[in-house]
């Protein structure tokens, strides 16, 4: 009798997903992991829950590629069905694979991708989901998980590390929004029920919306620079990154910005406090 394959960590959800919908995230992880992938020795990278299609994997694969030609890209998949549809657009270096959370590749990942997966579980799983991914990681190795719009015009990420979550980015295209405030919808899962008067990330997004509006005069000179004009007022009062690889003008002209995550993290009180001693 043949052994079942062990039963995966998560559930099947919605496969939604499509054509660079996830070029934001892909381009900051080139930006400011492609060093990490570049010193590394065998560098793996997962891509968990790439859904319906391949698509969205082959394209982290050939970015990845760019700048380190022999990384290995697995695309993991709860949905044994998109597996095996996955499975003719394997080629050297690119392969896809049955499992979940539990990371089923064959040494620890440098680096998991894992979008628009974690939104359709409850939050006190999807809390147990980053610990299970943190667990299964390389020594230095990073999670991105993240949420973005169906096109991927607006998009939001947490970071994390062996340590716990470590930044927390919202991105967004420049005709793609009214206001940062309208990122709110696109917060990761431990987050998105946080945006509530009181929580930090409720003061964040609603402190940004102030600096848009003051950076409004910017707007005769395009939206980039009304964004990095907001973002550097905001930088005034809230710890948002300045250097490279995180932050600085060349980041928020692509519409980026970064905070560590404590400024935004659940439990109440003001981000900005945490960073004026
Ligand atoms: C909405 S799709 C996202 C596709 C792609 N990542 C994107 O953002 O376009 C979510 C996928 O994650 C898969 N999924 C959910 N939980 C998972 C888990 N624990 N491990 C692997 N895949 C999972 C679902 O089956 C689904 O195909």
């Amino acid at each position: 009798m043949r052994a079942r394959a062990p039963r995966a960590s998560g559930e099947i959800t919605r496969g939604t997903t499509g054509h660079n919908r996830l070029r934001r995230a892909d381009r900051w992880i080139c930006a400011v992991y492609g060093p990490l992938l570049v010193s590394a020795d065998r560098p793996l990278v997962v891509d968990l829950g790439y859904g319906a299609s391949h698509v969205t994997t082959t394209e982290l694969f050939l970015r990845l590629r760019r700048i380190r030609p022999d990384v290995e890209v697995v695309g993991v998949e709860i949905d044994p069905a998109r597996v095996a549809a996955a499975r003719p657009y394997e080629r050297p270096g690119l392969s896809f694979a049955y499992g979940g959370f539990e990371l089923p590749v064959d040494r620890p990942p440098l680096v998991v991708r894992a979008f628009n997966v974690l939104r359709q579980y409850d939050e006190a799983r999807a809390w147990e989901a980053w610990d299970l991914l943190r667990a299964g990681v390389a020594a230095d190795g990073v999670i991105v998980e993240g949420t973005c719009s169906e096109v991927g015009h607006r998009a939001a990420w947490v970071t994390l590390d062996a340590r716990g979550p470590r930044t927390v980015t919202l991105a967004a295209r420049m005709a793609g929004f009214g206001s940062p405030g309208d990122l709110a919808e696109r917060l990761p899962k431990a987050l998105i029920h946080r945006n509530v008067p009181g929580e930090r990330v409720h003061a964040f997004l609603r402190d940004f919306d102030h600096c848009w509006a003051v950076a409004a005069p910017y707007a005769a000179y395009g939206m980039r620079p009304r964004w990095t004009a907001a973002v550097e007022l905001l930088a005034a009062s809230w710890p948002v990154a300045v250097r490279p690889p995180l932050g600085g003008r060349r980041r928020w002209r692509l519409g980026e910005v970064t905070v560590p995550w404590e400024a935004l993290a659940p439990g109440g009180g003001s981000g900005q406090v945490l960073y004026t001693t």
